[in-house]
């Protein structure tokens, strides 16, 4: 692809993936139809529909709409093959146990960003009466429960999929389950919905804490899932890069105030235009560097961080980026070194690192870092680079667009999936992109 052109033009913003997995997974919940509309064409949910089917769920789909049937005889063991490329498949324990009584669920795979094990998931199912053993030899969780029980689980970091995974375990439970502690993200609530609409009794009692009154049973549903935040943030930092101007619909600036302020102090400008739709564009030719420290909502997320580097690759000045939620979230700044970034990695000095950081301190491997240093302006220039990670490839693209020269990035389909048609996406707004098939 060749950089240093403006983006300019319209783009809507897919719907989120993050809702969009555990859509399919809610769908286990019931014998009845469930529709789900603005689902993303990625193959993350490529993958998590080859999950539920191999569970004995039915699967229709059309464009941006899936219709998902139980055929009433579930299955409760997922193929390691899936199970391995897909983390969130794991998250189709808590279902199962809830309608089968049992589930063998490998475990989870998923993106390579740290150890990302399942345990606050494991421990909260085992509180609801939950057996779970892990066989080493096999790679598999074996787990059963006679009737899942609602408990009060006080979760001491924050887990938004383990957070989900207690939701979709407790909405058919016996009794009440208090989740304190609970992740605020709001894709978390945009499942809650989906969940109430099928008959589901959930409620948020305040910013950190759901309260679930199991139910008998579920009923099918219809559900359009919100857009993604992620998404969104990826055409702003676009728009920035590469001095254009894009005007995203399907914009959900209330999702956002951890980004706009410091993207507004880089020198971003965002206009919202209405209620759903917004045009971001730069408010002057120097970016200005603003230091960056992740968190879960209503934090800056930890899934910005790595598009926001780009962006400081072209501000004034030494700006810091401090990922406080994943132990290695920094894929990506070797690639962007071969593009003439100049970023060195440092460790931030933090008083109780095992409180402090989201991840489990003891997952950490020697040599991670969690803070970077970007130094600017700096014109990165082509070059040949490989994706490992989802938004680091969405990451690449931005740096491939800013900088001159054809590049070549390695690894398409990893930004695949998370990303709709991204290069025809961005071919609209004036990219010069193009796919090659190795
Ligand atoms: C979800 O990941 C999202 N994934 C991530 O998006 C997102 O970055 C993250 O939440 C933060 O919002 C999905 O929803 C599928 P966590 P998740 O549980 O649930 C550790 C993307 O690109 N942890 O809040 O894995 C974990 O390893 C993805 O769309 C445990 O150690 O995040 C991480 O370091 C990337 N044990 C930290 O806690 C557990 O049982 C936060 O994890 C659970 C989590």
């Amino acid at each position: 692809m060749d950089g240093g052109i403006p983006l300019n033009g319209e783009i809507t913003v897919a719907g989120a993936k993050n809702v969009a997995l555990k859509a399919c997974v809610a769908a286990i919940l019931t014998d009845e139809l469930v529709v789900i509309h603005n689902v993303p064409q990625i193959r993350d949910v490529e993958w998590m529909l080859e999950v539920v089917k191999s569970l004995g769920i039915t699967i229709t789909r059309n464009e941006n709409t899936i219709k998902l049937k139980s055929s009433g005889n579930l299955l409760s063991r997922v193929p390691m093959e899936y199970g391995a490329r897909l983390r969130t498949s794991a998250m189709v324990i808590g279902p199962l146990l809830a309608r089968t009584g049992e589930a063998k669920i490998p475990n989870p795979g998923g993106c390579r960003i740290g150890a990302r094990p399942i345990d606050r998931h494991i421990e909260g199912l085992k509180q609801m009466g939950a057996v779970i053993e892990y066989n080493p030899e096999d790679g598999y969780f074996y787990a059963r429960a006679k009737k899942l029980e609602g408990v009060v689980i006080d979760f001491a970091k924050n887990t938004h999929t383990g957070t989900e995974t207690m939701i979709l375990a407790a909405v058919l439970a016996k009794g009440t389950t208090v989740l304190k502690n609970a992740a605020a993200e709001v894709e978390v609530d945009d499942l809650i919905k989906l969940l109430n609409g099928m008959g589901a009794k959930i409620r948020r009692v305040n910013d950190r804490e759901i309260v679930i009154d199991g139910v008998k049973k579920l009923h099918g549903t219809e559900f359009r899932i919100m857009p993604d935040r992620n998404e969104e943030v990826t055409w702003a930092i676009a728009a920035a890069v590469s001095s254009g101007e894009v005007i995203v619909r399907d914009s959900r600036l209330e999702y956002l105030g951890a980004f706009i302020k410091p993207f507004v102090q880089a020198g971003g400008r965002v206009e919202k235009i209405d209620e759903t739709t917004t045009k971001y564009s730069r408010e002057r030719r120097d970016i200005q560097s603003v230091d960056i420290i992740t968190a879960p909502y209503p934090g800056f997320m930890t899934d910005w961080q790595a598009p926001w580097a780009v962006l400081m690759t072209q501000a004034n000045g030494v700006s810091t980026i401090h990922e406080t939620v994943f132990e290695s979230r920094f894929s990506y700044v070797g690639e962007l070194k071969k593009m003439g970034a100049m970023i060195d990695f440092y460790d931030p000095v933090v008083t109780n690192p095992e409180s402090y950081y989201n991840f489990n301190w003891t997952d950490r491997v020697d040599d991670y870092h969690q803070g970077i240093r970007i130094s600017g302006p700096i014109a990165l220039h082509n070059a040949v680079v490989t994706i490992d990670d989802l938004r680091a490839g969405a990451t690449l693209i931005l740096a491939a667009l800013t900088a001159t020269g054809e590049s070549y990035i390695h690894g398409a389909e990893q930004v695949d999936r998370g990303y709709e048609k991204i290069e025809v996406r961005l071919r609209r707004l004036g990219a010069r992109i193009r796919r090659v098939y190795e």
